[in-house]
Parts: structure tokens; sequence; C-alpha cells
């Protein structure tokens, strides 16, 4: 069996930027200069997943882990380098992404089901995610737009602990749920990691990120600068960025 679940080698991602608040033809007139620019967000990033490893990704607001994990679930292609993935995935938790605004809970929880395809909806299921999230059944019924966000936490949390995926996602949840919600999502890592599941986890509390994690990357300004075991970067990361 491959041990290596996810390969990126070289990978850059960039995103179009509107730099002159450009937002008609008028507007496009007025400028001379060109107001879009291409700005590297991804800077030629090389690393490896070894299958039941839980890594973390560190590093300070914007420095591009969201777009990692964006990128290793597929959301967004490299404009160069090669990415391997020998698995499948527990949907996106970037607190929302995937999470449909305009539909209700209980739209979301059989829309992100119907998706998985191979996954099979049923009643059983649909009923974990709902004990799960704690959620009402007033609450479910509203559209997620009105969510606070520790609600759409719990809602996304809870469905992608549903589907038996081979790596699960999570960015951030943890940091928006109340204590409780937090130790029992912390439970539920812990038994999914023990059954050798692979896990990807994005955190600024390094002392949760040391507990539930092996390996860690750090990334600065969407270079991946260093990487080793969780407790060797999040000391590096604390050190850099006290
Ligand atoms: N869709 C997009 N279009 C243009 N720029 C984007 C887009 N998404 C993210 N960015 C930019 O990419 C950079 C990295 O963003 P990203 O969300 O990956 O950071 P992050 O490390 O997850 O930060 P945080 O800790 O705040 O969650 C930021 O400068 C952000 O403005
Ligand atoms: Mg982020």
């Amino acid at each position: 069996m491959n041990t290596k679940l996810i390969s990126f080698k070289n990978v850059t991602v960039s995103f179009w930027q509107n730099d002159f608040g450009v937002h008609s033809i008028k507007d496009l007139m007025k400028h001379r200069k060109q107001p879009f620019s291409n700005k590297i967000i991804l800077n030629d990033v090389t690393f490896d997943v070894e299958r039941g490893a839980c890594m973390a990704i560190l590093g300070r607001n914007g420095s591009g882990k969201s777009t990692l994990l964006r990128t290793i679930a597929g959301l967004i292609k490299p404009i160069k380098g090669q990415i391997t993935i020998n698995g499948t995935f527990a949907p996106i938790l970037a607190i929302g992404a995937g999470v449909e605004l305009e539909l209700s809970g209980y739209e979301n929880i059989n829309l992100l089901l119907s998706l998985y395809g191979r996954y099979k909806r049923n009643s059983n299921t649909i009923q974990d995610i709902i004990a799960f999230s704690e959620l009402s059944h007033e609450q479910l019924s509203m559209p997620v737009k009105r969510y606070s966000s520790g609600m759409v936490a719990r809602l996304a949390f809870s469905i992608s602990i549903a589907n038996d995926a081979d790596i699960l996602i999570i960015d951030e949840v943890l940091a928006v749920g109340d204590k409780g919600f937090q130790q029992k999502c912390m439970d539920k890592i812990f038994g999914i990691k023990a059954e050798g599941k692979t896990i990807l986890f994005v955190s600024h509390f390094t002392e949760e990120v040391m507990k539930i994690c092996n390996t860690a990357l750090l990334l600065d300004k969407g270079n991946l600068i260093d990487s080793g075991t969780a407790e060797e970067i999040c000391n590096k990361y604390m050190r850099l960025f006290p």
C-alpha cells in the first residue's frame, strides 16, 4: 500500500486581485494602469503527508493555511507544480466553506451527504449528525446565514465526521466552539486518529496542536519555511511570532 497519502511538489497558487477597487467599466476607464495583479499565495510548496499522520499547518493570519487546505481538497488549482492524493476527503472545514449559507441546517446536511458520491444517505446518519451538533429543530430549520459562527462550526464539523473518508480536514473549528463542544470535538478527533485516519489540522492554539498532531508545517507569506515534529514547529512558531 502507498504510504504517501498526499504529495505536493513545487506547488504554486496565485489569485487575481483588484488593486484599485475597479468595479465597473467606468472605473476601469479612469485607470490607466492595469487594475488587476496576480498575487502569489503559495510559493513553490513541497511536502508529503504519510497515511495515518496527524499534521498541523501553522502560520500567521493570511500566511496561506486555508488556501493550502483548499488546494489539497481540489477546490483551487495551482498554476505550477504537481499534487498527488491517494484518498478521499471529509469536507473542508474553513468554518462555513462547504456549507451553503442560503440553505437551512437540514438542507445542508442532505445536500452535503448527497454530494459525497460514495456515501449512502440514511436516516441513522442524519440523526447522528443532528445529535452531535446539538442544534435544535428550530435552529436546523433556519438558513445558515442566520447562524452564529459557533453554530456553523457545529454543523460543519458534525457533517464532516459522519463521512467515512480517509482524510479529515479541520480548519480552526475549535476556535469558535464553546468549551463543551471543543472537548467533544477533541474526543472525536482522538477517536478518528486512533482509527488510523489522516488528519490535517489548522489552529492558532499551539497547546491543542501539540496534543493532537505528530507533525507540522510552518507557513509564512505563502512560503513553507519549516516542517518537522508538531512540538518543534510549535516552538518555532511561538519563537518567530510571539
Ligand atoms: N479568493 C481569494 N482571492 C484573492 N485572494 C485571496 C483569496 N482567498 C485568500 N486570499 C488571500 O490569500 C492569502 C492567504 O489567505 P488564507 O485564507 O489562506 O490565509 P490563512 O493562513 O488561512 O489565514 P487565517 O489564519 O487568517 O485563517 C491572504 O492574503 C488572502 O487575502
Ligand atoms: Mg484560514
